[in-house]
């Protein structure tokens, strides 16, 4: 799939235009219907961002028929009215990080949606806590429970992520939707994982890096595919450049915010890169990349410190956990982001990001030496003549 510039129809869809059109019509069509609490409790976010919309799911022609009159998601838009009445049979999808926060959304709108999906969850008991919600949420919502399953996946240790991959491939499996979600942010003090790497930049670049090259050639097979990885406009702030020289990210340089902003600029950087290289491999250009702003939601992600964490996400909270999802679930099932690729989104629609995220060659560079970095640790060997 070649690398799909924006056009004047496609940003017309994801404007913003729409936000008043879709919450009246969702007003309407709520008012005309005799819906149940649980509906109630939904469609309440409509008036203002910050209630909490509950694990209830309305039914997906109401919200359909809403946002057909409307020009498009946007800011406000939950992750069910991304979806709109888009059917998700046959396909097979992966969240990182499914057990919390927006993966969560994200997982349980997929699994709306019909997919099967894979809570991947480093913790298993707090991933079937979460898998047991979501079947609840969808027996409520009366919609047929599809697979939902847990697997575990340690994204901070090699030998995790080669042990989940070495099982999902053996068994054959497609996988159509990845969503690159798992994070920590703003650990206090210089922490290392099980191989030895800061933690921010073993959890939120080099796991995901692990994975989806691991799974590259079966996601190509599986195509048309999406990848979306979960990034943040953090990597805007300070406005600098990807810090190849200190690589890997030694205690030396760390700053607890500084190493999760270079993460955020990672996860574009890789997105972007990924976009190209994925085309190369057979069935890969109908394989898309993207990256994603997700809002400021004040979830578990700032549970490391206190100030940093969850007073900044509370202060700057400018959605619901729900509405937090939108964008990755618009990214991986939206009929508009067919064909588009190398993106980064926030608010259901492309958006350009920093200078640094789109130096190409930081892309390349940051490719290679992840890749290094896998081999000397034996994470794979590279064949003869194989390109990254
Ligand atoms: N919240 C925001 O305002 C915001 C803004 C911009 C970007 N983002 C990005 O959005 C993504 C999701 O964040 P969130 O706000 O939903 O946070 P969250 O509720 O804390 O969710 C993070 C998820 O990642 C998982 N995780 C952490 N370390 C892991 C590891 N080593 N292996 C596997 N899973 C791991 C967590 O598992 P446990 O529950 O076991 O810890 C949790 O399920 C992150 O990438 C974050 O950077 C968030």
């Amino acid at each position: 799939m070649a690398r799909v510039v924006r056009s004047t129809a496609f940003r017309r869809t994801c404007t913003r235009r729409g936000a008043v059109a879709v919450a009246a019509a969702a007003w309407a069509a709520f008012a005309a219907s005799s819906r149940s609490p649980g509906d109630r409790a939904f469609f309440s976010i409509f008036g203002g961002a910050m209630k909490p919309a509950g694990k209830q799911i309305p039914p997906a022609e109401v919200v359909g028929a809403a946002l057909r009159s409307a020009d498009g998601p946007n800011k406000q838009s939950t992750a069910w009215e991304v979806l709109d009445t888009t059917r998700l049979p046959n396909q097979t999808a992966l969240v990182t990080g499914a057990n919390s926060g927006i993966g969560y959304y994200t997982a349980l709108a997929l699994a709306y949606g019909g997919a099967q999906v894979l809570l991947a969850c480093r913790d298993p008991k707090r991933g079937e806590a979460a898998k047991k919600a979501m079947e609840e949420a969808l027996q409520d919502a009366g919609r047929p429970a599809p697979t939902i399953e847990v697997v575990e996946l340690d994204l901070s240790s090699l030998s995790s992520v080669r042990m989940f991959t070495t099982t999902f491939l053996k068994e054959g499996r497609p996988l159509h939707l990845l969503c690159l979600n798992a994070g920590v942010m703003a650990i206090p003090k210089f922490e290392t994982s099980r191989d030895g790497f800061e933690m921010q930049f073993a959890t939120n670049h080099l796991g995901h890096f692990a994975l989806t090259r691991a799974l590259a050639t079966r996601i190509a097979e599986s195509a048309p595919a999406r990848v979306v990885t979960l990034a943040s406009e953090a990597h805007r702030a300070p406005n600098q450049a990807y810090d190849l020289s200190d690589w890997p990210p030694s205690a030396a340089k760390y700053g607890d915010w500084r190493a999760y902003q270079q993460s955020k600029l990672a996860n574009i950087l890789f997105a972007r890169e990924f976009s190209k290289r994925v085309a190369l491999i057979p069935g890969g250009d109908l394989v898309s990349s993207n990256a994603v702003h997700p809002g400021v939601i004040s979830t578990p992600l700032g549970r490391q410190q206190v100030l940093k964490g969850k007073v900044l996400l509370g202060v700057f909270q400018d959605r619901d956990e729900v509405q937090g999802a939108a964008t990755s679930v618009f990214c991986l099932t939206a009929p508009q982001v067919e064909g588009v690729t190398g993106e980064y989104f926030r608010d259901c629609a492309a958006t350009e990001p920093s200078e640094f995220a789109t130096d190409a060659e930081a892309g390349r560079r940051l490719w290679e030496l992840s890749e290094e970095l896998l081999v000397k640790e034996g994470f794979f060997v590279r064949d003869a003549g194989e390109e990254g």
